[in-house]
């Protein structure tokens, strides 16, 4: 057994262990400057190193906390978490991915680096925090790592999630590690090929552990305090017996920290995929569900490769688009009638111009009422969403 150090935390289906004696990220606790959170309220915090943050970081933060706590429906502050995707192409075929099993939600393509210094310049005064993947394998995109260094350069905290199951160059790896990145989140969804491959379709053990040897070497080498290094697991029913084995492989590769996650499904196809160990298991799935007023409308913005946005990464579908930030800027989008009639569903003032995916879904993401795309658990407006390949385990 490895032992969880005390810098372990535990919230909203993420389990992070720190292994790392120097610098580590993790989860933000309770009553913290920047942001007391509990279960009921916000995202997994990251606690955001120094070096990204600033007053006018924080004004908004306090302002966009203020405003959501008042039930605002038009708003003063900007979002503080982003989501923006380089591209929505993939190399792997994930069973409970919108992406994986080739679903027609969107059309496929990638951000250029000039259209994402534009959204850079537009985010930069109020970003906390960009992850820097929706629906697609980002480190397919050969100058994500300029895009980093950019976002990086403005002082924006970028985590990546990556399934680093690629043939990279020594030189694109290296100038990925040397980027700025802030965390870099790898998936490592068994310790053998074989139950590996059950979910990573298409993905080879072997090359992500290559990969993850040669970042921690890099890191290293060049003394080098970001990104912090994690490897992540999805528990499912098929890997849940090689946990302990994914935290060993986890120390001997050496990586800073251990994801342990929650997957989430369709509830109506999917539940074959659910671990039986319920500390990995949404109870909402097996229970009624208590829901709360949903956070993203006050807070997070998710641009897709087009520039369209949606109002969550939970939401795969052209259809239920907010807008373009392209076309109309952040501002505009912020208080224009999609997201008034998406605050309305969670606020006394209302204000319902418009019939939005928000004021369907309700916060409450795991009804087996929602239309889904096939298996997965991304909700969409539409009662059918074509899909070529649906993999069953
Ligand atoms: C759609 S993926 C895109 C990024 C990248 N291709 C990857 O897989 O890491 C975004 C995140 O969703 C996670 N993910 C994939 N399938 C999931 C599921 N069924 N439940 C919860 N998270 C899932 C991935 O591990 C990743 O962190
Ligand atoms: S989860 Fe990630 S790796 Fe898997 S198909 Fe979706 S985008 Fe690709």
């Amino acid at each position: 057994m490895v032992e969880i150090s005390e810098k372990s935390s535990i919230l909203q289906g993420t389990k992070i262990i720190s292994l790392s004696d120097s610098i580590s990220v993790v989860t933000k606790k309770e009553n913290e400057l920047w942001g007391a959170i509990n279960e009921k309220w916000g995202f997994i915090f990251n606690e955001i190193p120094q070096e990204f943050l600033s007053k006018k970081k924080y004004e908004n933060f306090l302002l966009a906390r203020k405003e959501e706590e008042e039930r605002k429906i038009r708003l003063k502050s900007k979002p503080y978490h982003y989501v923006i995707e380089p591209t929505n192409i993939c190399n792997l075929h994930c069973p409970l991915c919108s992406t994986g099993i080739n679903a027609e939600t969107r059309s496929k393509g990638t951000l250029t680096l000039e259209k994402f210094k534009i959204l850079i310049d537009q985010i930069k005064d109020v970003a906390l925090e960009l992850y820097l993947q929706n629906w697609g394998e980002s480190t397919l995109v050969k100058l994500l790592p300029d895009m980093i260094k950019y976002a990086s350069d403005n002082k924006i905290f970028v985590n990546l999630s990556t399934n680093f199951s690629i043939d990279y160059s020594n030189e694109y790896l290296e100038n990925l590690l040397k980027s700025g990145l802030g965390k870099l989140v790898i998936d490592v969804d068994g310790t053998t090929q074989e139950i590996f491959e059950k979910y990573r379709i298409g993905g080879k053990l072997e090359t992500v552990l290559k990969n993850i040897r040669t970042a921690v070497k890099f890191k290293k080498e060049n003394n080098l305090k970001f990104p912090i290094i994690a490897s992540k697991m999805l528990v499912m029913k098929h890997n849940e017996h090689q946990i302990d084995d994914f935290k060993k492989l986890s120390k001997e590769l050496d990586v800073d920290e251990i994801e342990l996650n929650n997957i989430q499904i369709n509830p109506n196809t999917a539940k074959s995929w659910l671990p039986n160990n319920p500390e990995y298991r949404y109870a909402s799935y097996d229970k009624s569900r208590t829901v709360e007023p949903c956070h993203w409308p006050w807070s997070g913005f998710v641009v897709n490769w087009s520039g369209d946005i949606a109002p969550c990464c939970i939401v795969d579908d052209s259809d239920s688009d907010f807008g373009n930030i392209f076309e109309e800027g952040l501002e505009k989008i912020w208080n224009n009638e999609y997201y008034v009639s998406a605050r309305s569903e969670f606020s006394n003032n209302k204000e319902m111009t418009k019939f939005t995916i928000c004021n369907m879904c309700k916060n409450d993401t795991h009804n087996p009422n929602l239309f889904r795309v096939g298996d997965t658990f991304s909700i969409t407006s539409k009662s059918f969403v074509k899909v070529k390949d649906n993999f069953k385990k």
